[in-house]
């Protein structure tokens, strides 16, 4: 649980609040710093202001343990610290939606920047997690590295002194995770580039680069690793003790890398820390001229060269830029040669214009990659961490602008911690007079006083014609601000009437919140001025370098501007007055640091110099204004809580508010009213005396109540443990018990086992000879029941044959008595018919017998299935056979009735051919089998015979080849025989040239012999056309389907006679005049002989025929 009474009241070293320091004083207050550094305390509280005191070394304190430890925590709660600070601007801008501004002032080397990277490494810490908020994270802490080195440097007061302000507003979403930032940047110290104060560096970069970089790059950049070739960087303390500057090129690479630049880039940005390097090693001789005058030129143009070839710059325009100058105005240019300490002059203002311009370039640069890229409105978190207040031996006009800057923030703290003081009292409604306090506006105004500040008049004089110098500035000065109580020079009313030996003539002093600071007037103009030869631009620009070129944009000869730039001092002003007005719309929070001692070594604590940072801080005065109200205020719930043990009736716990709580707390401990106010919210307490008074009753009473609860806690403990040790006792003795049951258990019931399983094994054997028993007994009484069974199934069988053949014989000798004793008894009534009537009946009952023996017998309704069941009654032998012709006739008439008409026709000629040959030719059998094809030459689809076809215009219903008979020699010659439904055509095979073709009235007869030939011969009428020729004795293959057709033909024609077919072995045959007679001569067959036909004489033709197998 947290502890929630922990405060910063607690092991406190000294006090950790300023405003609870008793008695106060400034040695006091000085003593209670000492005391808290020498104990490693460095952050002191004033209120909520935290006072930092740079301890000059490495402290634990800054672990992530002690991150979780601040976390979350009021502000109170904990040991000071600036992460207290932080956390409690992080939670008010997230939880309260108030932006906030952590205002880190003091002197270089206090520790400003160090505490401004704590505040941004602590918020980034504790805020929001996830890929792309550690990516902005990451980049935002990654440009302090890359700033840095660009901006900081080693002065004789801190190794790392920052040579610029920085303002950085980092933004946060709704859900206080960062977004982005933007970066402001002020006026940067240019002319430590050209020129260090002894004991100082000019900015770290430059010292990184030769170090750290890789003899490639430094090669590619024309620069050689030895600090003493260049002018430009100072000798004396090149080498920083503690400063490693080639690691810290890594670094400033690597962050460079993060925070987004291009390789490109980056070695752009080299170029021109080289090009500067170079820059200042070049030199220059006069020259005179014959008019009499000095001319500059340059002595040695090697570095010039490299220079040119490193910004791609023609190396005569820059060459002739340092030699000349000139001056346009209003339509007219005028060019002067500048003499050598121009030519210096111009070369520095080059170099500076140069880096101060590329560092502003650097922060625009950063600026665009950790812009926020949400578009929704930002709460924002401003750190400032400006250069401090400086006062050296010689202070110029860089030291004037950097203590005007701090006056200003001083003017704000003041403004701001008084006016918050006073709200709050208005805020809680408790009485407030206002107090007195230095306010240093009257300084502000010295300087930036529109009309008659200095700043103002500075301007005044740069932008004035004739002669000006520092010298002319000032003796305005002296002029106007003469009377200021706080200005002094020779010639004002405060230099004690020109005997001021320290103040030299071309000096004044002004008499800043943080000290007197003597400012020396040489180079203000200039510096003010800030002018560049524009002939030095215009080179610039012409560059052949896209960096160089975007920084010198005046140079480009399309824009040309003859009005003169803003001064230094006007644009600073301006930049400044812009931040305080930011400043004050957010919460401010101040970090107020310290440096303990000169030599920027720890554990040295010089009080004369922290006096004085106290003193000009003005932390006497603020501790003050937070007293002169009310030391130390709280709210009632805290308080309750811290204080409640004192009362009684607050112990341990009170139900009703707070407030009331506290006001019983205070009412019983009789703390005089004039002590505390109460507030809407807190308990004001006006004397720390009260408070230490409360701290002192809550220690011993916190005693008292450590004690209590450390007896309660012991007696607690023993009896814990006494239960415990019993309780573990019961356990132990329980698991023992358990433990030993157990094993008894596992012994008896293994035991069990052997025992049952021999009883179960002496079991089931006798069982097993039972069933084995039982079994046989079975089959036994199955066997003899089987046989017995048997015995008795043939006994009865045997009985039950006797006694049917008993029954029949019963049976038969009852009808022949019966019919005897019908016969005897009848005879004498039906002597005459029932012979007749018995017969009738018997034949009846015999006829129905037949009958229905018949039909169930029927052979099948094929027309060729010859069965047929045999005759049971010889008496019933023509029936029989008469049914059988019946049947056949009846099933060839179903059997002819399934027939088409086609199929019908083919049968009609089958009958025909039999009527015609059967039992007359030994052909014919062999001709049955044989469908009558008709038209064996395929005449209408052959294209061959296409013509013979076309001369008929009636069907062909016979066309075959044939041999015709040559009657000179028997020999025969193929035709074609076509028949159709009037005429018989031979026609030649070949061809297909019709021979002869007979009408079929004009056929007599057709004459075929009984053998197995297919000799035919067509016998014409005598006296019609056709016979001319004679008859025709024709050999056919399909003899007996052509003589079918034609008789088929003429019993089916009406207008004609039937055709006869006459078969005989010997018939005549008229041709032409003769007659000859074919006779056929049956032969016994020899192998492979076959039909011939010889002439045998004039009047006989022989045709031998082998006879059928
Ligand atoms: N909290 C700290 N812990 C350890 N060392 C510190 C701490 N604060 C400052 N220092 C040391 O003091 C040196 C100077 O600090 P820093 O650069 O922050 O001073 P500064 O106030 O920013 O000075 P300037 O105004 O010149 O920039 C640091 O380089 C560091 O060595
Ligand atoms: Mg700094």
């Amino acid at each position: 649980m947290e502890v929630k009474t922990k405060s910063l009241l607690d092991n406190m070293i000294g006090v950790g609040d300023m405003v609870l320091l008793e008695p106060l004083s400034e040695e006091s207050f000085i003593e209670n710093l000492r005391k808290r550094f020498d104990h490693n305390e460095i952050y002191t509280y004033i209120g909520s202001v935290v006072i930092s005191v740079n301890p000059y070394k490495s402290m634990l304190i800054y672990t992530p343990e002690r991150v979780e430890e601040y976390r979350n925590r009021n502000f109170y709660e904990l040991s000071p610290h600036i992460y207290a600070l932080a956390d409690e601007a992080y939670r008010s801008l997230r939880d309260q939606d108030k932006d906030q501004c952590i205002l880190i002032t003091g002197e270089s080397g206090a520790g400003k920047t160090e505490a401004s990277k704590l505040v941004m490494s602590y918020v980034a810490a504790v805020c929001g997690k996830g890929q792309e908020v550690n990516k902005v994270k990451e980049q935002l802490l990654q440009s302090n590295p890359v700033l840095e080195a660009f901006g900081n440097a080693k002065t004789v007061r801190n190794d790392n002194s920052s040579r610029f302000g920085k303002y950085m507003d980092i933004e946060f979403d709704f859900k206080g995770d960062p977004l982005g930032g933007v970066i402001s940047n002020y006026l940067l110290e240019k002319s430590r580039v050209v020129k260090q104060p002894r004991g100082e560096r000019n900015f770290h970069i430059f010292y990184q680069l030769l170090s750290g970089a890789s003899d490639d790059t430094l090669k590619k950049l024309k620069l050689d690793r030895d600090f003493s070739k260049y002018n430009y960087l100072s000798l004396d303390s090149a080498v920083v003790n503690g400063l490693d500057d080639a690691t810290n090129f890594r670094t400033v690479r690597n962050a460079m890398q993060i925070v987004g630049f291009m390789e490109d880039e980056v070695q752009s940005v080299l170029e021109l820390v080289a090009a500067v390097l170079k820059l200042g090693n070049i030199e220059f001789k006069p020259e005179s001229r014959c008019n009499g005058t000095d001319e500059s030129r340059v002595k040695d143009k090697n570095d010039l060269k490299e220079m040119c070839e490193l910004l791609g710059i023609e190396q005569s325009v820059l060459e002739r830029a340092f030699s000349y100058r000139t001056v346009e105005a209003k339509m007219e240019k005028v060019s002067t040669t500048l003499n050598v300490a121009q030519a210096y002059y111009a070369r520095d203002a080059l170099a500076k214009n140069l880096y101060s311009r590329l560092f502003s370039w650097i922060v625009n640069r950063i600026n665009e990659s950790i812009k926020a890229q949400a578009k929704t409105r930002h709460k924002v978190m401003g750190v400032l961490d400006i250069y401090g207040f400086e006062i050296f031996e010689d202070n110029s006009f860089e030291q004037f602008i950097i203590n005007y800057c701090n006056e200003k923030l001083q003017q704000i703290f003041i403004e701001l911690t008084l006016r918050e003081e006073q709200e709050e009292y208005v805020r809680e409604g408790i009485e407030w007079t206002n107090i007195e306090y230095f306010n240093n506006a009257i300084i502000c105004d010295l300087i930036e006083n529109h009309q008659n500040g200095i700043l103002a008049m500075l301007d005044e004089e740069c932008l004035r014609p004739g002669t000006v110098t520092d010298e002319t500035f000032l003796d305005k000065l002296n002029m106007i601000c003469a009377e200021h109580q706080h200005f002094e020079s020779r010639l004002s009313k405060n230099s004690k009437f020109l005997n001021d030996h320290s103040l030299p003539h071309c000096c004044f002093r002004i008499q800043h919140y943080a000290g007197k600071v003597l400012y020396r007037v040489e180079g203000f103009v200039d510096k003010n001025n800030d002018l560049l030869y524009r002939d030095l631009s215009q080179a610039m620009y012409k560059a052949n370098h896209t960096l160089i070129k975007h920084l010198f944009p005046e140079g480009n000869p399309a824009k040309v501007n003859l009005k003169r730039p803003p001064t230094a001092g006007f644009q600073f002003k301006a930049s400044v007055g812009t931040l305080m007005r930011n400043l004050q719309t957010k919460n401010p929070n101040y970090i107020r640091c310290i440096k303990p001692n000169d030599k920027k070594a720890p554990h040295i604590f010089t009080e004369s110099l922290v006096c004085h940072q106290v003193r000009y801080l003005g932390l006497m005065e603020n501790v003050r204004v937070r007293r002169a109200g009310y030391a130390f205020r709280q709210a009632y719930e805290p308080c309750l809580e811290r204080y409640k043990m004192l009362c009684k009736r607050t112990w341990p716990h009170w139900r009703g508010p707070a407030r009331e709580g506290v006001e019983m707390l205070m009412a019983d401990l009789q703390v005089p009213a004039e002590e505390f106010s109460y507030g809407r919210s807190k308990i004001f307490i006006r004397n720390p005396r009260t408070l230490f008074f409360l701290e002192e009753r809550r220690r011993q009473c916190l005693q008292d109540l450590a004690t209590l609860i450390q007896k309660i806690y012991r007696g607690w403990k023993c009896r814990t443990h006494f239960l415990l040790l019993k309780k573990s006792q019961i356990v132990v003795a329980a698991w023992y018990r358990r433990y030993a049951q157990q094993k008894k258990y596992e012994k008896i019931k293994s035991a069990t086992t052997v025992v049952q399983s021999y009883t179960r094994g002496w079991q089931a054997r006798k069982l097993l000879r039972e069933l084995k028993h039982q079994k046989r007994c079975e089959e036994a009484v199955t066997t003899i029941a089987a046989y017995w069974h048997g015995t008795q199934a043939r006994r009865e069988l045997r009985r039950l044959k006797e006694e049917a053949k008993r029954k029949h014989a019963v049976a038969v000798i009852w009808a022949y008595w019966k019919g005897l004793k019908v016969r005897r008894e009848y005879r004498k009534f039906f002597r005459a018919n029932a012979g007749k009537k018995i017969y009738d009946f018997t034949i009846q009952r015999i006829m129905q017998k037949y009958f229905l023996g018949l039909k169930r017998t029927l052979p099948s309704m094929s027309p060729v299935d010859k069965n047929w069941p045999a005759r049971p009654y010889v008496f019933l032998d023509g029936v029989h056979t008469e049914l059988r012709r019946i049947f056949h006739l009846w099933r060839c008439k179903k059997y002819k009735s399934k027939f088409t008409e086609e199929k019908k026709a083919v049968y009609e000629e089958k009958l025909e051919a039999s009527e015609l040959f059967k039992d007359k030719k030994s052909l014919y059998p062999s001709s049955v089998s044989q469908p009558f094809k008709g038209d064996y030459l395929e005449i209408s689809k052959n294209p061959k015979y296409q013509k013979l076809n076309s001369s008929f215009d009636e069907k062909v219903l016979l066309a075959d080849v044939v041999n015709k008979i040559n009657r000179a020699n028997g020999k025969g010659t193929t035709r074609i025989l076509l028949l159709t439904k009037k005429n018989v055509v031979l026609a030649d095979q070949k061809t297909g040239q019709v021979k002869a073709s007979v009408p079929l009235p004009d056929l007599t007869s057709v004459s075929v012999s009984t053998q197995n030939d297919g000799f035919f011969a067509l016998r014409l009428k005598e006296g019609s056309a056709s016979a001319v020729k004679g008859d025709f004795l024709l050999s056919s293959e399909h003899l007996i389907e052509t003589i079918t057709k034609l008789h088929h033909i003429g019993s089916t024609a009406s207008d004609r006679e039937q055709l006869n077919v006459d078969i005989s072995d010997e018939f005549l045959v008229q041709f032409k005049q003769d007659k000859v007679c074919v006779k056929f001569i049956q032969v016994a067959p020899k192998n492979g002989n076959s039909v011939s036909c010889k002439r045998k004489n004039n009047r006989l033709l022989e045709v031998t025929v082998p006879a059928s197998a």
